[in-house]
């Protein structure tokens, strides 16, 4: 008998608990685990999987489940790293999508490769990466995105697409506008080998001066972040969380003007574009008096204003409630729609 991982398993039934990191109680019909992605059409015509609902999930850091999950949830196990082409000045590397993200940035700093040192202990898959376009301390992940290789349920074929097809954003893609299209196996990454370190922004550089590093490199950049984001954030296997809840609305220039007026203390941060602003959701949260707020085991962080926390036995269905009340308050206090930025699955907003 061989001893060899089974290239995939499906267990009816499965609680989905521990794959989300709100650590909410939901179920699912199926889980469906895939370790050889090349028998993704293959297990996807199967009777019990094929014209029933299906949901992707990676490690559930970015998810909100506000009931049991119809169908099957499908868990990409595949977690190799391999190097696919070696440059002068770069190295194109391929991560399969079940890799662990943080451990990417990690295998990737050891290897003498940069770029993604400010994106250090996010947590989730490398699969999930180009979903929200995950970004963090100035930098986002579509700068190193050479392609993400997808099956294309609409077309029914495998797709190698470049970052311009990605159509990337702020916590935005087409995979993001389109949840139920692309099942996303592996992504390309072109990692520099040397590269500007990106230093100026929320405080690296006050934390690389208490660290004392005065010639800083890429692991260090990733060592003052992991420092930063430990104190600010708090740890989801501590107490249950996805992250910031909410997206930085980017707002018309004038509009912002106009705030800036009655709140001068409003942080505001530069857009894609010229004529349009950031503004910090969490900074508006706080003023409506959110923080460390606890109805049940459903709250806001007492550490970070924008980050939903179950502090137990909350459901999905209570934290939702509650982000309503917030983005409500919000609006009428500052006139601004605030939007989650978890994908909601079992509930529209
Ligand atoms: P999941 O939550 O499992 O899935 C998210 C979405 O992607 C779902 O719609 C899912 O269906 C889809 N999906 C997942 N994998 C695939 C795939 N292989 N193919 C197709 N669709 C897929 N995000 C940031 O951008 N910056 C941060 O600084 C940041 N900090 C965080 C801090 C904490 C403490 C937490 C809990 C979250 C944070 N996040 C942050 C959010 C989250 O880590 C990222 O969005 C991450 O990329 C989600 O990965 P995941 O594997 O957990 O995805
Ligand atoms: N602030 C408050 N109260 C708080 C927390 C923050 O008023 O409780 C204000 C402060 O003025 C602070 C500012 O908000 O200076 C910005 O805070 P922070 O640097 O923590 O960044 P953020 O805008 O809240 C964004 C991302 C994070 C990412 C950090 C660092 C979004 C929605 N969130 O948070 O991403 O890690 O910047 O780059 O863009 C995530 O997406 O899940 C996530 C954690």
């Amino acid at each position: 008998m061989s001893n060899a991982m089974p290239a995939w398993t499906l267990t009816e039934n499965a609680s989905l608990k521990a794959l989300n990191t709100f650590h909410v109680e939901a179920s699912a019909a199926q889980l469906l685990e895939l370790d050889d992605v090349t028998l993704l059409p293959d297990v996807l015509a199967l009777p019990q999987v094929a014209d029933q609902p299906l949901l992707v999930l990676g490690s559930g850091s970015n998810v909100l489940l506000a009931g049991d999950v119809e169908g099957t949830v499908l868990v990409f196990a595949n977690r190799s790293i391999d190097i696919l082409e070696h440059r002068a000045d770069h190295t194109i590397v391929r991560a399969g999508a079940g890799v662990n993200w943080h451990g990417l940035v990690m295998w990737s700093l050891q290897n003498g490769l940069s770029g993604l040192e400010n994106l250090a202990l996010i947590p989730g898959t490398a699969g999930a990466a180009p979903i929200q376009n995950i970004g963090a301390y100035g930098v986002q992940v579509d700068e190193f995105i050479q392609a993400v290789e997808a099956w294309d349920r609409e077309a029914a074929a495998w797709v190698r697409m470049d970052a311009d097809a990605c159509r990337f954003g702020y916590r935005d893609s087409v995979f993001k506008q389109f949840p139920d299209r692309y099942l996303i196996s592996a992504i390309e990454l072109r990692l520099p080998l040397l590269h500007a370190l990106r230093l100026g922004y929320a405080g690296i550089d006050e934390e690389m001066q208490a660290m004392g590093v005065e010639l800083p490199v890429a692991a260090d950049v990733a060592n003052a972040v992991i420092n930063i984001r430990r104190r600010k954030l708090p740890d989801p296997d501590v107490l249950g969380n996805a992250g910031s809840f909410f997206k930085n609305p980017i707002l018309p220039l004038e509009q912002v003007e106009v705030l800036l007026q009655h709140f001068p203390n409003l942080p505001v941060y530069p857009a894609d574009q010229e004529d349009r602003r950031k503004l910090s959701a969490a900074w508006m949260i706080e003023a409506c008096g959110w923080k460390g707020y606890r109805d049940g085991d459903a709250g806001v962080s007492p550490q970070h204003a924008l980050v939903l926390v179950n502090h137990g036995a909350a459901t999905g269905a209570q934290l939702l409630a509650l982000a309503r009340q917030i983005s409500a308050s919000v609006l009428e206090k500052f006139g601004v729609p605030i939007e989650p930025e978890p994908r909601l699955i079992g509930a529209q907003w």
